[in-house]
């Protein structure tokens, strides 16, 4: 194909190329007729294929494919293999209706709950956020199939979307915003990354030259090609030269013209617009290596699969007594538009026309004596409609109220306000629980939402999300046990809206939203804030138990470069089958910048039959224990203790262990003429050159006129200047001079030192 390659770009004209670079229409890439290249067709995404039937338009109906749980589900399942499973089954659909392209995994950070999109992204942790994102483009294209990791990137709320500016620090970007996606793009390469509409301190990602090209291909060795969100290019040479090949939508005939003019009036160079156009042909071409169309989708075996993977993702919040699972001798009270209606996806871009869908009420007329209530056709108060779910209440055994966020309350294009239910839905439930003493809730949401004001009103909680078109038989084999909750929260549910650590600039004002929070994102802010939330990251019940023993780990004292193998033994100490998932976090013991309480940095699913011990073995990598330090703009790790924490969540750790790295990742000194005297008492190399001045001119004495110890008083001071506050020395050389002569003594022995 690199032949072909060459070839074809040896003969295209510049106007070909330069309308290589943008898309001929809304869905696809433009060909070359004469030189017989094809276009390449792109669809959403990502939990599913909204291929229109008609192209070049944008928004015509879309053909009917197998709508898949969401990725707010999905990553609830903390199953990389179901991940997997989901992305071939995709990449058949794909197959059948002739898409070369998925444009998916969406896998934006949780930031704030609120986010609109949030249904369509993993979590707020970049681990298993990146670790499910990279299965999912591993099953897409282990099929022959493109996949398009998006939004990239710091694409973190709906509103004002194609303007804001997101103003993050380095550490925050490195560890929380890319991270996910440096997981995806270094383990699974997808073909092709989607940059996000917004800015990124202060240049459109569309034209970040730092994220598209020093970030995504030089640091990450990124092979594939960069489009762009839908409208998000603003300069289309401009993007040229930062690493953005593919302009979406198409076409702009008058892109293309700016792309030609430039390169004429030598404003941008052929090298660089071949670059663009080689990496286009290497996917599309590889692309179109996959024979597609004329099958037809597999509706029943992926119907099936859907059913399956969601019944993985739905995470059992609360189950007071044992109320669940039901044993369908119960009269039972259904209430709610959900269980008959699903709610099983978000709205916009994603929004897949099903090839069907299954109602809850349907499945449990079948297992049990049911009795039925709309309870929440509207959003605002309508009490007649309490009034007959509570007369059905009133007979039953037991009330299962089907709570879904109606699509106009949470949806691309726009961020939520509040966490809350709609007015009708809390009202109906206070009134539900009043009439009933078992009152089961199955929630449809993307993102946390508030619960405070009923949850103590209510026996038994199952979240689940937007769960595909297979959602509700998931759901009532839940409710049955015939399959066993797994699921784990992959993002804290709050306990309100303002205890969110970004609450203060969530989402920003006007064009900027500064994330004032760093690093501090997720169940790392609340750990920070001390504060307590509601249900923590990687929380979820079983209707079984399990035990942690046997904890082990490879090495005690160990170096960079040296994997620790972590096991542990888990055992399933109650009655039924079921699986769990076992996280692993490191907590940095002491740090020279600040640091989370923990991170998580490997977790493991395990099924486990009743009384069933097993074996589990989770790897730390070197990663595990670095931060990303913005003096050096690099990840490092600091030698010292680290502890390593292994739990059933963020909130419940099982088993510890202190690990102890000998030696932290070599540096240069950094110490420079303006560092500071603790900076200098800081540095290995600046401490010892320093000390003779510094002992000349603090001496023993612990503090002076003004009370206090001098050194802690100068702590801050640049060294220049505390010499001269601290008044004469016997040099002939003036205190920069001075300063800058050990400075050049520093850096001569630590690099001295690294080249050892
Ligand atoms: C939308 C979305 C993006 C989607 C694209 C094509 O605006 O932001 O996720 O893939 O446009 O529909």
């Amino acid at each position: 194909m690199s032949l072909q390659i060459s070839d074809l770009i040896a003969q295209m004209t510049l106007e070909e190329k330069a309308a290589l670079c943008t898309g001929e229409t809304a869905w696809t890439t433009s060909g070359v007729e004469r030189l017989g290249l094809e276009s390449a067709f792109v669809s959403d995404g990502p939990h599913g294929l909204r291929r229109v039937a008609v192209v070049p338009s944008l928004m015509a109906e879309a053909i009917p494919a197998t709508c898949f749980p969401v990725a707010a589900a999905l990553s609830a399942s903390w199953n990389v293999d179901l991940a997997h499973e989901l992305g071939q089954a995709i990449a058949q659909e794909a197959i059948d209706i002739h898409v070369d392209i998925v444009l998916g995994p969406g896998m934006n950070i949780k930031r704030s709950p609120l986010c609109g999109r949030n249904f369509e992204y993993f979590s707020e942790d970049p681990l298993l956020a990146g670790k499910m994102a990279s299965a999912l483009v591993d099953g897409i294209q282990s099929k022959g199939v493109g996949a398009c990791v998006k939004h990239f990137a710091v694409n973190n709320q709906e509103t004002r979307r194609f303007t804001v500016d997101a103003i993050v620090d380095d550490r925050a970007l490195h560890e929380i915003y890319l991270a996910g996606f440096e997981i995806a793009i270094r383990e699974s390469n997808p073909w092709t990354v989607m940059c996000a509409y917004n800015s990124v301190n202060g240049t459109f990602a569309a034209e970040n030259h730092y994220l598209l090209t020093e970030v995504l291909r030089d640091q990450w060795g990124f092979e594939g090609f960069v489009m762009s969100d839908w409208g998000a290019v603003h300069d289309r040479v401009a993007g040229i030269k930062a690493g953005l090949e593919l302009e979406m939508p198409g076409p702009s005939p008058d892109r293309t013209q700016a792309v030609v003019d430039a390169v004429n009036a030598g404003e941008l160079d052929m090298a660089t617009l071949n670059q663009a156009v080689e990496r286009l042909l290497k996917v599309i071409l590889r692309a179109q290596e996959t024979p597609k169309g004329g099958g037809t989708i597999d509706v029943a075996g992926h119907h099936a699969l859907a059913q399956r993977i969601a019944s993985e993702c739905l995470v059992l919040l609360k189950n007071e007594d044992n109320v669940l699972p039901l044993d369908g001798n119960e009269r039972v009270a259904v209430i709610g538009k959900a269980a008959k209606n699903p709610v099983f996806q978000g709205g916009g871009s994603s929004h897949i026309n099903a090839t069907r869908t299954d109602s809850a009420l349907d499945f449990l007329r079948q297992r049990s004596e049911v009795q039925y209530a709309v309870g929440d056709a509207s959003v605002d108060l309508d009490q007649a409609a309490i009034d007959e779910a509570v007369t059905i209440a009133n007979g039953a055994d037991v009330a299962l109220l089907f709570i879904a966020l109606p699509e106009s309350v949470e949806s691309e294009g726009y961020d939520r306000d509040n966490l809350y239910l709609t007015p009708q839905q809390v009202a109906l439930i206070h009134a539900v629980a009043a009439a009933n003493p078992r009152v089961v809730v199955i929630l449809n949401n993307g993102s946390a939402i508030d619960m405070h004001s009923w949850i103590n009103d209510v026996d038994a909680i199952i979240e689940a999300w937007l769960p595909g078109q297979a959602g509700a038989g998931a759901i009532v084999d839940v409710l049955f046990g015939d399959v066993n909750p797994s699921g784990k929260l992959g993002e804290t549910f709050p306990i309100k809206l303002s205890d969110t650590p970004c609450h203060l600039s969530f989402p920003g004002e006007q064009d900027i939203v500064r994330y004032g929070e760093g690093i501090f994102v997720g169940y790392r802010g609340y750990d920070a804030l001390e504060r307590e939330v509601l249900f923590p990251f990687g929380y979820g019940l079983s209707y079984t138990q399990f035990e942690y023993s046997n904890l082990h780990v490879s090495a005690i004292d160990f170096d960079l470069g040296q994997a620790l193998q972590v096991t542990l033994d888990v055992t399933n100490v109650g009655e039924v089958a079921g699986k769990e998932v076992v996280q692993l976090y490191v907590a940095d013991v002491e740090s020279r910048l600040p640091r989370p309480v923990k991170e998580l940095k490997a977790f493991a699913k395990v099924a486990l039959e009743p009384g069933e011990t097993k074996q589990v073995t989770l790897t730390l990598d070197d990663r595990a224990f670095m931060y990303y330090d913005p003096n050096y703009s690099q990840w490092v790790a600091e030698a010292g203790e680290f502890d390593l924490l292994v739990g059933s969540s963020a909130a419940d750790t099982r088993l510890t262990t202190r690990v102890n790295l000998t030696e932290g990742t070599p540096l240069p000194s950094n110490i420079a003429l303006n560092s500071t005297l603790n900076e200098w008492l800081a540095d290995p190399e600046g401490a010892e050159l320093a000390k003779p001045l510094l002992d000349k001119f603090f001496g023993e004495e612990e503090s002076d006129s003004l009370g206090v110890d001098m050194l802690t008083f100068f702590q801050d001071l640049p060294l220049p200047q505390v010499l001269r506050f601290t008044g004469e020395d016997d040099s002939d050389k003036n205190p920069d001079e001075i300063v800058k002569d050990l400075v050049d003594k520093v850096h001569a022995r630590s690099m001295h030192k690294i080249q050892a």
